[in-house]
């Protein structure tokens, strides 16, 4: 159990790998298997991408201030005469989106319309013509900016996911230049003369940022491994199982969701459920995570060996046990062992525990075998009689900050003799006491395990808001809505963790 539930979504200490404009990572990484049924499904509803547009906008604005923009130069004519023109070290200050929308296209992508955006940008000019010759600094406020892109949601050659601009158009309307030196006699010409150029450049720059930013956003995904490692253990398949699909009203994601062993890949020898999503909107985003996920995590911790742990110290030294504490359930036990001598369990799960996913209830059955040993005063072990132990527990879930942690819980057990050194006797004698020990050791040891749960696979910038579980039959689903962490969220080494 210790390592089943604690090492999902946890990408080999990329920790931030759900960065800023890996809102749409969530559509990310594809793989060329289609048809096939997915082990998580995540969908975004329509206000979920609001948020998602938001994170996109402040990304945009980020990038905007710390772009470094070509020098602009040409010549233009006003009037009679021709002037050269340079505008060069051009640097946005200042960018504000006060309208925006998203829209999906179903079938095909998404589509951005911005409005009434403005923009403070500054600049070195430099200016001549066949009279004058001028240079300085200006600045200049863009107004009633607007902007409608659509692009496509499709996949790459390697089976990435990709986003197509598939047009766009850019407007600028309001422009207004500042230039350093006011009290030049030709300021106002020279203002009058800047404008056309300038608003010309700008207009036909907004497209290429945004196609650029597109490109650079794919080229990023493009990077991102399908295949993540967890720990030594066990391996994720993030991949897409099929292109996300787009509806009018939200966008679902289908993963692969399976997790193998880091030691042995071989394919699972079963396969997802199909499963949907209940029909619901009221939260911005809905992840699905299926049985099969997390019967793959049982098999691959187990065939990798990560439960061959013996916890037999552990619990030795919390119970103190010596054959004396025996003597009372098997009094055959003084026949063999006369003396006070220690007691060891060691206790091994010998099958990939079972898990089921049912309305309601997350079952978890496991198959062990406790062996029993006692230390001799040569330090010599020898196994007194081994148990087996068939466990029935459920899981209780809860979400703390962005974890999925598991509670293990016992239900009940069965025992069966399956070795004994000190000869027969009914396993069930042992009931009372290995209650004990299954619920006051053994059961807080395997949550204290997995107190760290499962990080969810959610922005780094993002806070959970009100997430609820349900339990489904066949997968468990988190319903929850997002806002953005309020402080120094856009700094730029959040952006390209990936
Ligand atoms: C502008 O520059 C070009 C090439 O550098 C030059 O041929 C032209 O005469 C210049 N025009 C003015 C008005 O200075
Ligand atoms: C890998 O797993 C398969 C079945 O899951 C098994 O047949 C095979 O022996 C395993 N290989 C190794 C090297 O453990
Ligand atoms: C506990 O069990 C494991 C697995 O069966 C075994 O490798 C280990 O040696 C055992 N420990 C003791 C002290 O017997
Ligand atoms: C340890 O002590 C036991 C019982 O006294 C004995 O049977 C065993 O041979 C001893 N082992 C060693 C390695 O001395
Ligand atoms: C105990 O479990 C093992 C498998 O781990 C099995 O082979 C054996 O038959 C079981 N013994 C009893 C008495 O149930």
């Amino acid at each position: 159990m210790t390592h089943v539930l604690t090492g999902i979504f946890e990408r080999g200490g990329k920790e931030e790998i759900m960065s800023a404009c890996s809102f749409l990572l969530l559509l990310s990484i594809s793989s060329l298997c289609l048809n096939a049924n997915p082990g998580i499904k995540v969908k975004i509803t329509e206000e979920g991408l609001h948020f998602g547009m938001q994170v996109g906008l402040e990304f945009l604005k980020q990038r905007l201030k710390e772009a470094i923009f070509e020098d602009w130069h040409g010549e233009d004519t006003s009037g009679l005469s021709g002037f050269n023109y340079t505008v060069s070290k051009i640097r946005i200050q200042h960018v504000q989106f006060p309208g925006k929308s998203l829209f999906l296209i179903p079938a095909t992508g998404m589509k951005l319309l911005v409005h009434d955006a403005s923009a403070i940008a500054t600049a070195d000019w430099r200016f001549s013509t066949w009279l004058l010759r001028s240079s300085g600094k200006l600045k200049v406020c863009l107004t009633g900016v607007s902007i409608s892109a659509a692009a496509k949601v499709s996949k790459d050659e390697d089976g990435h996911p990709k986003l197509l601009l598939e047009n766009c158009h850019g407007n600028v309307d309001g422009i207004d230049i500042q230039l350093d030196d006011t009290s030049r006699w030709f300021y106002r010409l020279l203002v009058n003369l800047l404008e056309r150029p300038l608003r010309n450049n700008f207009n036909l720059n907004l497209c290429p940022i945004i196609y650029s930013e597109i490109e650079r956003f794919n080229a990023e995904l493009k990077q991102h491994q399908n295949r993540i490692q967890l720990d030594a253990f066990a391996v994720i398949d993030y991949s897409l199982v099929k292109p996300p699909s787009i509806s009018l009203a939200s966008i679902s994601v289908d993963f692969k969701g399976a997790v193998y062993s880091a030691l042995n890949r071989t394919q699972l020898s079963f396969e997802p459920d199909p499963f949907h999503l209940p029909n619901t909107r009221d939260f911005m985003l809905y992840i699905g995570i299926s049985e099969y996920f997390f019967r793959s995590a049982s098999l691959a911790y187990y065939t990798s060996g990560a439960f061959d742990v013996s916890i037999e110290k552990e619990l030795s030294a919390y119970f103190r046990l010596t054959t004396e504490t025996f003597n009372n359930i098997i009094p055959t036990i003084a026949f063999y062992y006369g003396v006070s001598n220690p007691v060891m369990m060691n206790l091994t799960v010998t099958a990939a525990p079972v898990i089921s996913l049912h309305n309601g209830r997350f079952l978890l059955d496991l198959s062990g075998s406790m062996d029993v040993l006692v230390v001799q005063t040569n330090f010599t072990t020898n196994s007194m009689f081994t148990l087996n132990i068939t466990a029935k527990t459920h899981i209780n879930m809860i979400i703390f900050e962005k974890n999925l942690i598991p509670t293990l819980c016992l239900d009940s057990f069965d025992l069966a003799l399956a070795h004994s050194t000190i000869g027969f006797f009914k396993a069930s004698i042992m009931k009372n006491f290995m209650s004990y020990i299954l619920q006051k050791g053994v059961i807080p040891a395997v949550n204290v395990n997995l107190k760290d749960g499962i990080p969810l696979p959610v922005l780094d910038t993002m806070v959970l808001v009100q997430p609820t579980i349900t339990m489904y039959q066949g997968y468990l689903l988190i319903s929850t809505d997002a806002k953005l962490k309020p402080t120094n969220i856009w700094k730029h080494n959040h952006i390209r963790t990936f």
